[in-house]
C-alpha cells in the first residue's frame, strides 16, 4: 500500500478535532422550516450539472440525516457516511427503504473503505468543518478508482458579503487571502485558490466549479419569489468557472493517476489499523490479518469503535 492511503494514527486516538453532530437536530434546526429551500434547491441544481447521473458504487460523506442523498438515485450501491450515529439513524427513516443504501458511521480522517472501491464521491457542506483539509481529500482520494468524478462543495471566503465587510472594515480578515479562516470554531471558509491547490496536490484534476447561492440574504429570500431567485441562481451559477464571489462552490474533480487495485467489484472495507480487507463474521466486520473487528447495530456499521476483546 503507499503511503497515500496508510491511515495517520488509528482512530480510536483521534488527533484531529471534529465537529461533532451527535446528538444535533440539525434536520430540524437548520433545513425544516428554517427558510433555506433557496439553497436547498440551488445545492440540488449545481448537483445535477455535475453528478454523472449513473454509476455502480457512490460514496455520500458527511451525509448527514441524508437531505442530498436522493441525488445518487442512480447509482447501485451508495455508502452513506457519516461520523455521527445520530444523523445516520435519521439518514435511515428519511430515506426509502433500499438495499442499495449502506449506512457507515466513520471519520472522513479515517476511512474505513477499500481503496479504489468507490467510483463515485460528493461530499457538501462537510468541509467546512475540517481543520485538515489537505488529509480529507487524501483519504477520498483513496477510497475511489481512478477516473471517479468527486464532487465537493465548499464555503468560500472570498464572496460578495465577505469582501463588502472588509472594506468597510466591518470584518477584521481579509477574503483575498489564500489561507483559510475559522469564523467560529471548526467552521472554516476556504479560498479558491487555497482549494484548487489541495484538490490538485491530493491527486485531482479539477473540471469544473460552480458559483453557488449568491442570493443567500434573508431580505432578498423574503420578497422574490423563490422560483425567481432559484431561475437566476441558475444563470450565474456558470460564473463560477471564471471567477466564484459565491459564499458556496460546487467543484467537479476526477480521481487522477493509477491505484492498483481497482476493486470496484471487490470487498468494501478495509481495516482501520492494518489496511487489510475486512470480511463479515456475523454482526461483525472482521480483520483476518490483526485481528480487529467493528459492530454492524442496527443497519450501521460502526467504525466509531473498535470493538475490543
Ligand atoms: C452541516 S452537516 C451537512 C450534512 C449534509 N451533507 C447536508 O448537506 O445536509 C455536516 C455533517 O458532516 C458530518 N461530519 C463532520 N465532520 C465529519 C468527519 N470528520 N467525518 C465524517 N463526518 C463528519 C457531521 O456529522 C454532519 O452530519
Ligand atoms: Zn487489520
Amino acid at each position: 500500500m503507499d503511503d497515500q492511503t496508510l491511515n495517520e494514527s488509528t482512530p480510536n486516538e483521534p488527533t484531529r478535532p471534529l465537529c461533532d453532530y451527535e446528538g444535533s437536530g440539525y434536520r430540524q434546526e437548520f433545513w425544516e422550516g428554517q427558510g433555506r429551500d433557496y439553497e436547498d434547491l440551488t445545492e440540488r441544481v449545481a448537483m445535477r450539472r455535475l453528478l454523472p447521473p449513473r454509476g455502480r458504487r457512490a460514496v455520500h460523506l458527511g451525509a448527514g440525516f441524508g437531505r442530498m442523498t436522493n441525488e445518487l438515485s442512480g447509482y447501485d450501491q451508495v455508502i452513506v457516511l457519516d461520523y455521527s450515529r445520530t444523523m445516520l439513524r435519521e439518514a435511515q427513516q428519511f430515506l426509502d427503504a433500499s438495499e442499495r443504501y449502506i449506512f457507515v458511521a466513520a471519520d472522513v480522517y479515517y476511512l474505513p473503505l477499500a481503496d479504489g472501491s468507490c467510483d463515485t464521491a460528493v461530499m457538501e457542506r462537510v468541509i467546512h468543518h475540517l481543520a485538515d483539509v489537505p488529509a480529507a481529500l487524501r483519504q477520498i482520494r483513496a477510497v475511489l478508482a481512478p477516473g471517479s468524478p468527486f464532487v465537493l462543495e465548499y464555503a468560500s471566503k472570498r464572496n460578495l458579503k465577505a469582501i463588502l465587510r472588509y472594506w468597510l472594515k466591518r470584518q477584521s480578515w481579509d477574503p483575498f487571502d489564500h489561507a483559510p479562516v475559522e469564523f467560529v470554531k471548526l467552521n472554516f471558509d476556504f479560498h479558491p485558490a487555497y482549494m484548487a491547490q489541495c484538490l490538485s496536490e491530493a491527486g485531482f484534476l479539477t473540471e469544473r466549479r460552480l458559483a453557488v447561492s449568491y442570493f443567500r440574504l434573508g431580505l432578498l429570500k423574503r420578497v422574490v419569489p423563490l422560483a425567481w431567485l432559484v431561475a437566476l441562481d441558475r444563470l450565474l451559477q456558470p460564473t463560477g468557472e471564471i471567477a466564484p464571489f459565491s459564499p458556496s462552490v460546487f467543484t467537479l474533480n476526477f480521481a487522477t493517476g493509477d491505484m492498483p487495485p481497482h476493486a470496484l467489484d471487490g470487498p468494501l472495507f478495509k481495516c482501520l489499523r492494518c489496511g487489510e480487507l475486512l470480511h463479515h463474521e456475523n454482526d461483525m466486520v472482521v480483520c483476518d490479518a490483526c485481528g480487529a473487528r467493528w459492530a454492524i447495530r442496527d443497519g450501521i456499521y460502526d467504525f466509531k469503535d473498535e470493538l475490543g476483546d
